[in-house]
């Protein structure tokens, strides 16, 4: 967890200091701003030397020009100039803070040195915040340590003063854009959290917090559990001595006629795979397995920090999977709140256990206009996709088409798999209503197929996110092993069809 960094714009014109930002296009053409600055000479000159040519967010990094309070030039490429979309300008963004030094601030002169079009500050002011996050909280405090990385970690982040335009206009939609911002870095937090930390009684009073930002937070304990019936999710729960908790938060931003839409997170806070244990290589991996849960608290707190106009309900299941003396046995069968029976054949498969009573439980509580899971719920999706699109279920296709166009627009992207009958069958089982697996072929298809035996009419997607989640490659606008996939989704797909 680091600050954030301190963020502001001014109009252009005043005299730049210290470290400076400006862009180049091809061809190293500067716009009215670094023009003025009187730095086109030097530019060529430091350019022709370090082979730069102004490639699309590559950066050439002048250190002490000769120029009257300028320390450290920074200059950006910008390409040809063509159309930028938000994501583009979200990646240049990235790339500018990228060359960066902790405790150094800079100022950024934002303009566009070619091309048609204006700039979107706000969007690049978000890549810069999603580029400085880092999860060091756990660095630099061994005694007598005092390598580079550990002193650097204590310097605060390097803060922007963006000289735009339209100022007025960068630092509104600024207000707008930060909350998502804070929502990804939040989501970024508790997946890298570890289990020792957030255990599920941890994470149940960090969501608490979300109160201060006015989204209704109650948390339901062991107890009301199973009140409600939720065997298949207190299954899951009964190996660990840390107690199930399900938390949900309501954002009430839309008219009061309105249904929410409802987002279920998977929030196996360590998942040890239980009695049909995973082998130790990489198990810590699974401290991340609440990436579905962290989006959808990530996703609720921007919504409420940007004061959305719609009604949106998080529910996350917090368990623990661990094989103790009282854990769940492979062959255990479980009453899940719908009614049906499980028959529990890897106590690994334990997601979907988690989910299957989140999903009756959300239709029967709020008859939702749509609902969405996320979940780590499968390795096989890691398979299939990589780490570069989560895949995406649904029984309906309006919805896959929406969640398919926010995934492009946002960057998180979303490939559709299939559903069908040949798939559900895999998990028809011999003693019970189903089985928690449908071997090994089509493993993430089976998962899902295993979820939508709980949907009834609800326009539904599942978003199996075990690829994307956490471990995925660093990029321009993320350098954390947890990534907060899913929560520029989300706000985004709230944002283009359920808003106003
Ligand atoms: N949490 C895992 C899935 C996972 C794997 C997430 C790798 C992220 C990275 C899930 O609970 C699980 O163990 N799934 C099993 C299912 C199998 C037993 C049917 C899997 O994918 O192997
Ligand atoms: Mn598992
Ligand atoms: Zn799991």
């Amino acid at each position: 967890m680091s600050s954030a960094p301190a963020i502001s714009f001014v109009k252009p014109g005043s005299p730049a200091k210290g470290t400076v930002v400006v862009f180049a296009g091809e061809g190293l053409v500067l716009g009215p701003q670094a023009t003025a600055l009187g730095v086109k000479a030097l530019i060529e000159k430091a350019a022709t030397l370090a082979e730069f040519k102004a490639k699309p967010r590559t950066t050439l990094d002048i250190l002490a020009p000769e120029i009257a309070g300028i320390d450290r030039l920074v200059v950006v490429g910008f390409g040809k100039g063509e159309k930028l979309t938000g994501q583009d300008w979200q990646k240049l963004g990235g790339a500018a803070y990228g060359a960066l030094r902790r405790g150094q601030d800079a100022t950024v002169l934002l303009e566009r040195p070619v091309g048609e079009g204006g700039v979107d500050a706000a969007e690049f002011a978000l890549g810069a915040m999603l580029r400085a996050y880092g999860f060091d909280k756990y660095k630099g405090a061994r005694p007598g340590r005092n390598d580079e990385e550990s002193e650097a970690a204590k310097k605060p982040p390097a803060g922007l003063t963006i000289a735009v335009e339209d100022s007025t206009k960068a630092k509104r939609a600024w207000a707008a854009r930060s909350a998502i911002g804070e929502g990804v870095n939040l989501a970024r937090d508790l997946v890298n959290e570890p289990a020792n930390v957030l255990g599920t009684v941890e994470y149940a009073e960090r969501v608490k917090e979300l109160e201060q930002l006015g989204v209704t937070v109650e948390i339901l304990v062991e107890k009301d559990l199973r009140k409600l019936g939720m065997g298949a999710l207190l299954g899951v729960a009964q190996g660990s001595v840390r107690p199930p908790r399900v938390a949900i938060m309501t954002w009430s931003g839309g008219k009061a006629k309105d249904k929410p839409v409802v987002l279920i997170g998977k929030g196996v806070v360590f998942d040890t795979g239980g009695i049909s244990i995973k082998p130790a290589a990489g198990m810590e991996d699974m401290k991340g397995d609440m990436g579905g849960s962290a989006a959808v608290v990530g996703t609720l707190a921007a919504l409420a920090r940007r004061k959305a106009k719609a009604n949106v309900v998080g529910i996350i299941g917090l368990v623990e999977n661990m094989p103790d003396a009282n854990a769940q046995r492979p062959g255990d069968i479980v009453t899940s709140m719908s009614g049906q029976t499980i028959e529990v054949l890897n106590t690994d498969a334990e997601g979907r256990l988690v989910l299957a009573d989140l999903i009756h439980y959300s239709q029967q509580r709020w008859s939702p206009r749509l609902m969405i899971d996320l979940a780590t719920l499968t390795g096989a999706i890691i398979v299939a996709l990589g780490h570069h699109y989560a895949g995406l279920f649904s029984n309906d296709d309006p919805l896959a088409t929406a969640l398919i166009a926010a995934g492009e627009a946002s960057g998180d992207r979303l490939w559709r798999m299939p559903l069908g009958s040949e798939y559900d069958k895999a998990i028809d089982s011999k003693n019970a209503d189903m089985k928690n697996i449908g071997g090994r072929d089509g493993g993430s298809i089976t998962a899902a197929q295993f979820l939508k035996r709980f949907v009834k009419d609800t326009p539904w997607a599942h978003l199996d996110i075990a690829g994307t989640a956490m471990g995925s490659p660093a990029n321009d606008t993320n350098r954390s092993w947890g990534s907060g996939f899913g929560v520029r989704l989300l706000d985004r797909l709230i944002a283009d069809n359920y808003e106003g």
